[in-house]
């Protein structure tokens, strides 16, 4: 299932016959559903996040090429990694080889500090390519 929020999932739970295992959400660095994915774990339901570089728009972020200049990664790099460290399944989309491999190139860890830095940034916004899409304007 897809975008479900955490009134569908209680609503499978209480009445559904087989319990939901996996929700597909919008989730990236600057967009995180937090209450959704702690409600998910405390339910076994795996959280994928889709459109992890915000479609493309977060690589290009000064803010987030400063934290990630810290680790010696890139930003799409320090977005992977983030997700994972949320116990999320990131579904990173690149047409680029080169993007490809680098995009599973992250073996780093994230310290405690700029993980609760990067789950309270606000400093996101789409693009107006990005936000004719409705699932961009949530
Ligand atoms: N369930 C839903 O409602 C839903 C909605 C939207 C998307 N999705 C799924 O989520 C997945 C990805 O989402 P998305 O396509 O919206 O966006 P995304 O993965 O957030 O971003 C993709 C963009 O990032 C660029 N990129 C990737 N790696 C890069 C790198 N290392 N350096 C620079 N740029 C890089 C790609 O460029 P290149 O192509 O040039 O590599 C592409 O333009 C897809 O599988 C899609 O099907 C699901």
């Amino acid at each position: 299932m897809a975008n479900f929020d955490q009134a569908d999932l209680q609503n499978l739970l209480d009445h559904g016959t087989v319990a939901p295992m996996v929700d597909q959400v919008l989730a990236h660095i600057g967009k995180t559903p937090l209450d959704l994915i702690d409600f998910a774990q405390n339910h076994d339901i795996l959280v994928e996040a889709h459109s992890p570089f915000g479609h493309g728009d977060l690589v290009s972020n000064s803010d987030l090429q400063a934290i990630a200049g810290t680790y010696g990664v890139t930003v799409p790099q320090l977005a992977v990694r983030y997700l994972l460290q949320l116990g999320l399944a990131p579904l990173p989309k690149a047409t680029s080889a080169d993007h490809m491999r680098s995009n599973a190139a992250i073996d780093f860890v994230i310290s405690d500090a700029d993980m609760a830095k990067l789950k309270a940034w606000t400093g996101f916004h789409y693009s107006d390519e990005t936000s004719v899409f409705p699932v961009y304007q949530k």
